[in-house]
């Protein structure tokens, strides 16, 4: 007969040992209605779909009973407030409490915008291979290939999805300024506080050469095909292309990638670029972990624990865990609570109260694993015709150009 060890109980359910010797006792003694196998004057649970099922409603039981008991209430920080409009916090609440995730989007607000202009700075400065450099090594080497596709047009209007500081198009816009041939330059991004940094940085770098241009959009489902128009204009369709960028494998930490793929394809124009780049999976990148900043708690840099401090969760109520999952393919960190928690957020239209129990987790960064065929099978399962892929000596870094397919 197949039964359970008390510890796969424990395990499965994040309970004790302890309470699973204690519903043995029960059943043993009438008191709760659990099949039981007994030997030797032991007993263990049996694996029946019916004990499976009433372990649930007993673990659901614990749970109200407990939360009614020992559970911590906190609201956000004004901060919190300032900071986010309703839909965005609206966005929040709904990633917590369905996911329970922090949406990594939010992250580059204020504070977290200043956090990666520093890292992005500090990178570029960095004698080993990173994201930056390397995005900045890929595009030079790629160069002559966009150089070639786009030797038809005579402007060329570069969109930086998520542009971060834009060290990464620096080099790239000299290049096009170069040849005469730069357009448009237009960032997009869902933080006001990247926008303007990248605004300071552009007109620094070029002054009025660079025609500057922002706008907000969340990638995720804003498409952006009405600043791209020109693009299509009889008289202008031959003479104007779009080279859209994301680089720096923003889409890689959302929960669905996907969705931001498909509001990119359904954005452009037949005749534009698509150039994307990211880190790839490998034995070491699934140990990397780029603290960047510190802050007093170990595992956690001052950009992942922005939106943990905002929502007011105290540093004694959590774990912080970072690790590599198996089978999610996904590097984490996350932190895991000590005690059950009700956070309540006050929007216009009322309260939402999201609600975490004792042991369990919130994600605060995820980055998702993936191998170069595996990238391009996503492109194309989004309907893109990827052109070009070139990868790093090294094989850790992948950077794609792609058009949207066409009948
Ligand atoms: C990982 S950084 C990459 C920055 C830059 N491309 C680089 O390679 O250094 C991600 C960028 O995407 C932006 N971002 C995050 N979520 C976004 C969303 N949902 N829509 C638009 N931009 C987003 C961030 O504000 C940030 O500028």
């Amino acid at each position: 007969m197949l039964y359970f060890k008390k510890s796969e109980v424990a395990e499965a359910y994040h309970i004790s040992e302890k309470t699973v010797t204690n519903w043995i006792r029960e059943a043993k003694d009438g008191k709760l209605d659990l099949e039981l196998h007994e030997e030797h004057g032991r007993a263990w649970i049996v694996n029946t779909t019916r004990n499976i099922e009433h372990i649930e409603q007993l673990v659901e039981k614990r749970k109200k009973f407990r939360n009614s008991r020992g559970i911590k209430t906190i609201q956000p920080k004004p901060e919190f407030y300032e900071l986010y409009n309703q839909q965005q916090i609206f966005d929040l609440t709904s990633s917590l409490d369905i996911y329970h995730e922090v949406a990594p989007d939010y992250t580059y607000f204020d504070g977290g915008a200043e956090y990666w202009d520093k890292y992005a700075q500090r990178l570029a400065f960095e004698k080993l291979p990173n994201l930056l450099t390397c995005t900045i090594k890929q595009l030079r080497a790629n160069q002559g290939y966009i150089d070639d596709l786009t030797s038809q047009y005579q402007r060329i209007n570069v969109v930086d999805i998520g542009p971060g500081n834009g060290l990464p198009v620096k080099e790239f816009l000299e290049h096009l300024l170069d040849q005469g041939k730069l357009g448009r330059y237009i960032a997009l991004d869902i933080s006001p506080s990247i926008l303007r940094i990248v605004e300071r940085n552009i007109k620094e770098w070029f002054g009025p050469k660079v025609p500057f241009e922002s706008h907000q959009i969340d990638i995720k489902h804003d498409r952006f095909a009405h600043l791209l128009t020109e693009g299509v204009l009889e008289g202008k369709a031959d003479s104007i292309v779009n080279l859209v960028v994301s680089f720096g494998a923003g889409f890689s930490n959302f929960h669905s990638p996907d969705d931001a793929f498909k509001t990119v394809r359904s954005s452009l124009n037949r005749q534009d670029l698509f150039v994307h780049n990211l880190k790839l999976d490998s034995k070491t990148s699934r140990q990397y972990f780029d603290l960047g900043l510190r802050t007093k708690s170990t595992m956690f840099d001052v950009h992942e624990r922005m939106m943990v401090d905002l929502l007011n969760i105290d540093e004694s109520l959590y774990d912080v865990e970072a690790g590599y999952d198996d089978q999610l393919r996904q590097r984490y960190i996350r932190i895991r609570f000590k005690v059950a928690l009700e956070i309540t957020f006050s929007l216009e239209k009322g309260d939402r109260v999201v609600r975490f129990n004792k042991n369990d987790t919130l994600l605060v960064w995820r980055y998702w694993h993936q191998t170069a065929r595996e990238v391009i099978d996503q492109l194309e399962r989004n309907n893109f015709d990827v052109l070009q892929t070139s990868q790093t000596e090294d094989k850790d870094y992948l950077l794609t150009v792609s058009r949207v397919k066409c009948d």
